[in-house]
């Protein structure tokens, strides 16, 4: 260990998420701080941890507020944590709460603090829509005008086109293709077909439901009030799909190829607005302060693909990334949670991991990652039944790692996420 690294092992305490809705839904009222405070505030209550010990929150947001653009600096002035606590935003796509764990676990692990707050939000019920470029560069000039003639002049420009709102694309800037499009050119190119996406969406939905009736995702779920009388009360996501069925989902049309696509509603993640945080802590600390850990941060990795190519395959790079930090195998997971963006980006990275092909030219090693048992993938269901606010979701999966292996009593786990231009992230937990 270099003499820089003073900090030691990093552990997950807790973790808390508000329940996930389809945007537009429960939380069409609330703002991405709305919902990042909800469940700060109740992951704080529900360790009893003293807010004067925490010295940092990072949090994730993608499609940030352009009155908040900082929500983790929110989510401390909001929440009662001492006003001097620094905190920043970070945006690496859907990876974003990932890497806002991976920064707060870093410098505990530099030894430069010991106690950190990490996780992320996404409204996308709250997205900024702008004017035209012509319509904002017309309003900036009225504002400079001096007089009313030049006011009226410079307004007597504006053209019909000029009033059409800009919403966020989720699209790759790089290459204009929508994540959507991305996710069929990859299910064209590497063979994946229809019913194996189905058969993904399916189990997503199925492992959810059984895991809600069973209690396990009430421990990392908080209680939302929704404003402004607070009347209603939201507990459970929305996006659950008790009823779903692959002839259910088989009549869906495909949506981002409509003649020749596989892509529908219903093997894809949903748009979605929720939030969720991790408390980390430094194992002398929390051994300290006499908490039990739930899991401990073993190594983690980013990687990027090009964009031009298959967008969402960077957890074909990051996972054995990660696993080779770690010095373990795949096969020495007890668990995978796996982001699904779309079914298809989840079957061609499993298809990628059991790939000699993939193993030789993108990894320059001679065995493949190896196979994932899909008895251990997502166990309590995945994006596409749950949802995927965006900024939310890499905190959402390292919570449901870290509580699923200690109910199973199991030694390690690994998460993966892809992210908009061609990134992946993956972190290894271990018991
Ligand atoms: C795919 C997408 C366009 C669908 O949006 P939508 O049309 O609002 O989706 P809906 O929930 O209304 O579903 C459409 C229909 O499919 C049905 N449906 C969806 N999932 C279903 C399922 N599992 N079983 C049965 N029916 C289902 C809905 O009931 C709805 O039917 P209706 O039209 O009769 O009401 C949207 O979810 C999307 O853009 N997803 C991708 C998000 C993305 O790019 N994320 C980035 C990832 S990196």
């Amino acid at each position: 260990m270099s003499p820089a690294v003073t900090g030691g092992r990093v552990a997950i305490l807790a973790g808390c998420r508000t329940p996930f809705a389809k945007a537009g839904t429960a939380y069409r009222d609330l703002t991405a701080v709305d919902l990042a405070k909800a469940c700060v505030r109740e992951l704080v209550e529900r360790t009893e941890l003293d807010p004067s010990w925490v010295q940092t929150v990072v949090m994730g947001q993608v499609i940030p507020s352009v009155r908040a653009p900082n929500l983790a600096r929110e989510v401390v002035l909001g929440t009662g944590l001492p006003v001097s606590v620094p905190a920043h935003t970070v945006n690496r796509a859907c990876a974003s709460s990932g890497e806002a764990i991976a920064e707060v676990a870093s410098e505990i692990m530099m030894g430069h603090l010991d106690v950190g707050l990490a996780g992320g939000a996404e409204s996308l019920s709250d997205v900024p829509i702008l004017h035209s470029r012509a319509m904002a560069q017309t309003l900036a000039d009225a504002s400079r005008a001096r007089t009313l003639m030049d006011r009226v002049r410079i307004f007597a420009r504006v053209r019909p086109q000029d009033f059409i709102p800009q919403t966020p694309a989720i699209a790759e800037p790089s290459t204009g293709l929508t994540m959507g499009q991305s996710a069929e050119k990859m299910a064209k190119e590497n063979g994946i077909s229809r019913q194996d996406q189905d058969r993904i969406a399916l189990a997503s939905h199925r492992n959810a439901a059984v895991a809600l009736d069973e209690g396990r995702m009430a421990p990392e779920m908080c209680v939302v009030r929704v404003p402004p009388t607070y009347e209603t009360t939201v507990y459970e996501d929305n996006l659950i799909r008790r009823d779903t069925s692959m002839e259910a989902l088989a009549k869906l049309p495909p949506v981002f190829d409509r003649h020749y696509g596989t892509v529908t509603a219903g093997n894809s993640s949903p748009l979605t607005d929720g939030a969720a945080a991790v408390l980390l802590m430094s194992e002398k600390r929390a051994r300290a302060e006499g908490y039990t850990p739930l899991a401990f941060i073993r190594a983690w990795a980013v990687a990027a693909v090009d964009p031009g190519g298959q967008l969402l395959m960077g957890p074909g790079l990051a996972v054995p990334m990660a696993l080779e930090r770690a010095g373990l195998e795949l096969s020495d997971m007890d668990l995978v949670e796996m982001h699904e963006a779309f079914a298809a980006q989840v079957a061609s990275n499993l298809q990628a991991f059991e790939s000699e092909e993939w193993a030789r030219d993108k990894l320059g090693r001679s065995r493949p990652v190896g196979r994932v048992d899909r008895e251990k993938l997502n166990v309590n269901g995945g994006s596409i039944a749950i949802g995927h606010p965006f900024g939310a979701t890499g905190a959402r999966l390292a919570t449901t790692l870290a509580n699923e292996l200690t109910r199973r009593a199991g030694r390690y786990g690994i998460l993966s996420i892809c992210a908009q231009g061609g990134m992946g992230f993956a972190m290894v937990l271990e018991r």
